[in-house]
């Protein structure tokens, strides 16, 4: 034997081009072989490398025929659990209305709000099961799901249980962030202190004893919180444990992502309207640049994102699709991709790298998902394309062939 093969391997994946995802680039390793050993990747490696008996070395061998395999896309900012329907709004912004307007006239995130604190626990479950599936069918194995349609501890607590039924439930790997800190809820609008009470010293303790959740966000903005507000909440959820996550300078400069980064924040998101001092204690902090390219588009906004500075000081760019009724109703990360390349000007390459390892990156994850490497989960998809861009280029086609979570094979179109 030429190379150092396990002893024992479940799957190999021959006739394979790979874009790896490893060391910041596309990492392509063409004329390929993966070994899959239980729920992880045992050997990553060329198809010269294999001894000449390699079709009995395996329990299953799979013949990729030419196609690319990536790791499962890690879509690292949704809000995919809500009830109720917001495209009388999508018709009221094609009139000219704003999402600011529709927000101060109570609708926005209040009518999801209201629809989900209305919803069952059964019907919010079969609503986001369907959209988990479409996540699914675009080559997305590690969602993140946050909470912040209930903004009462009753209703956050449903949506959160409902993302770890949607875990249970799905191959998927779905993380868990509160996002208790969405908007002030109608009933608190005399009294915003009162709701960052009932946030961080009743819902924070409760969701950390029940474990449903890992990572705390908050939506730093004039239309939802304060600096202040903020800091109190980053506060009390770095005391529990919690990762923390910031929706930050998405309509206006708020500082947010200074104070992400003064709290070791796991990433800022959206960032349309951050400064350059922003950025720079955000490289101090490794702090990630989160890319909404779909929000970006849905709200007609203008402003980009300073991509450019973010190359310059080396802040990794993660790209999702901010899956949500409001924003960016948007399913599709192929057509995200699109659209990171499209509207914010990435390459190809720094759109694939924002939506596997970045992503990772995002949620902390970086160890085990969104690269192939020896020792990683093997959360893989084979692609029917020509080259990696294709994903980027063809807008919305997914050609899958094969999608592979922690070593077991979910959907296959090859044979095998
Ligand atoms: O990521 N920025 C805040 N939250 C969502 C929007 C949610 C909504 O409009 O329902 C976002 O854009
Ligand atoms: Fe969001």
């Amino acid at each position: 034997m030429k190379s150092n093969l396990p002893d024992k391997i479940d799957t190999l994946f021959i006739n394979c081009h790979l874009a790896t995802m490893t060391d910041n680039s596309l990492s392509i390793v063409e004329n390929a072989a993966i070994a899959v050993t239980g729920k992880t990747i045992s050997w990553v490696g060329t198809k010269k490398e294999l001894p000449k008996n390699y079709k009995r070395i395996c329990q299953i061998l799979i013949d990729c025929q030419n196609g690319w395999i990536l790791p499962g896309f890690v879509d690292c900012h949704t809000h995919l659990v809500w009830g109720g329907s917001r495209s009388n709004e999508f018709e009221m912004r094609l009139k000219g209305a704003t999402y600011e307007e529709i927000s101060k006239k109570g609708g926005g995130i209040f009518s999801t709000v209201k629809a989900t604190r209305e919803a069952s626990r059964h019907d919010l479950f079969s609503l986001a099961s369907k959209r988990v599936d479409a996540l699914l069918k675009q080559g997305i194995t590690t969602p993140e799901i946050k909470s912040g349609y209930g903004l009462n501890l009753e209703t956050e607590l449903k949506i959160l249980d409902v993302v770890n039924q949607l875990n249970e439930r799905f191959p998927l790997h779905i993380d868990a962030t509160f996002l208790g800190a969405h908007t002030l809820p109608l009933e608190f609008a005399d009294n915003p202190d009162g709701y960052i009470d009932l946030v961080t010293q009743t819902m924070l303790p409760k969701i950390k004893a029940q474990g449903i959740a890992t990572a705390v966000d908050v939506f730093c903005e004039h239309i939802a919180f304060s600096l202040d507000q903020t800091r109190k909440v980053f506060q009390a959820a770095k005391s529990l444990g919690f990762k923390l996550k910031l929706h930050a300078e998405q309509l206006s400069d708020s500082n947010g992502a200074a104070l992400a980064a003064e709290f070791n924040a796991l990433s800022c998101d959206h960032l349309e309207y951050l400064s350059l001092s922003g950025a720079q204690k955000m490289a101090d902090h490794n702090v990630v640049a989160v890319l909404l390219p779909g929000a970006f588009y849905f709200l007609k906004q203008k402003q980009k994102p300073p991509v450019k500075t973010f190359r310059d000081l080396n802040i990794p760019m993660a790209v999702s699709t901010d899956l949500n009724p409001g924003s960016s109703p948007v399913h599709s990360m192929t057509l995200t991709l699109n659209m990171a390349c499209m509207l914010f000007d990435l390459t190809c390459e720094e759109a694939l790298l924002g939506a596997t390892i970045n992503g990772a990156r995002a949620l902390g994850l970086n160890l085990s998902k969104g690269s192939i490497a020896t020792g990683k989960d093997a959360d893989l998809v084979i692609w029917d394309i020509e080259t990696p861009a294709d994903l980027c280029y063809l807008a919305g086609l997914t050609p899958i062939s094969m999608v592979m979570i922690q070593g077991r094979i979910y959907h296959n179109d090859l044979q095998c």
